[in-house]
């Protein structure tokens, strides 16, 4: 079995100059507000690691960071920023992550790294969930990436019927488990229109850990890069 890994920047990936737009922007946006008091939230995936590159510069410069992901963490460490233990820090002032997908009221899907269970919690823990994405994770409805749910092992089964009876279309991500050792099942062919209804009855199934829709604790700003420069998007006020 793979354990969750983050979707590594690489070189060739065609979106790359976009994910770095987005992480200079945001980086841009929260060096004013850091000192050494302050504990960052990180998130997962290649966006992510691009915004780990840049806070690389501040080293030393704040306290460290709560990690999303063993992958996250392993990031941080060989940058040299310290990585703590979410018990020990109370609320952060803010949670920085990417997004496979978002919609206009910022409701995101997460989790195509696997990570979602402890995006999840950090995000929960945050102020501030500043999300950095390029222009492609744009929809106006949510589900056309497969919508991730981390289960108990025992459940997965009867949780898939269960989403069949949804109209869905789950597939267990082969090989896969989570950094907490649960495998994922992928949600195909949904129309989530109404994201803060489905991620409740999701979370409603016995057996479901976490959903990786991000309806109730959605992005308080998104940096989106785009052809013509990083577009800061905010989280309309009733959603
Ligand atoms: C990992 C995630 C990532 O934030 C999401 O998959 C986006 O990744 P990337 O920045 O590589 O496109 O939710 O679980």
């Amino acid at each position: 079995m793979f354990k969750s890994t983050s979707t590594q920047a690489s070189a060739s990936d065609p979106n790359l100059k976009s994910k770095q737009q987005a992480a200079e922007a945001v980086f841009a946006y929260l060096e004013p507000w850091i000192d050494r008091h302050t504990v960052l939230g990180i998130g997962t995936g290649s966006t992510t690691n691009c915004f780990i590159e840049l806070l690389s510069n501040l080293k030393g410069k704040f306290q460290g960071a709560v990690a999303s992901s063993q992958a996250t963490e392993a990031q941080l460490k060989a940058k040299g920023i310290e990585t703590l233990d979410l018990n020990t820090t109370g609320t952060l002032p803010f949670y920085i992550d990417g997004a496979d997908e978002f919609d206009p009221h910022l409701n995101l899907i997460k989790g195509g790294g696997g990570a979602l269970t402890r995006e999840k919690i950090v995000a929960a823990c945050s102020d501030q969930f500043l999300c950095i994405v390029d222009q492609s994770k744009r929809v106006d409805v949510l589900g056309t990436f497969p919508l991730p749910i981390e289960v108990i092992p025992m459940a997965r089964s009867y949780v898939g019927r269960q989403i069949v009876q949804l109209n869905g279309d789950p597939a267990l991500r082969e090989g896969f488990l989570s950094d907490n050792g649960n495998p994922i099942i992928d949600i195909h062919h949904l129309s989530i229109s109404t994201p803060l209804d489905w991620e409740q009855r999701l979370n409603n199934i016995p057996g479901v850990v976490s959903v990786g829709l991000f309806a109730h604790r959605g992005a308080d700003k998104i940096f989106m890069s785009t052809a013509s420069g990083v577009e800061v998007l905010e989280r309309p006020q009733f959603t």
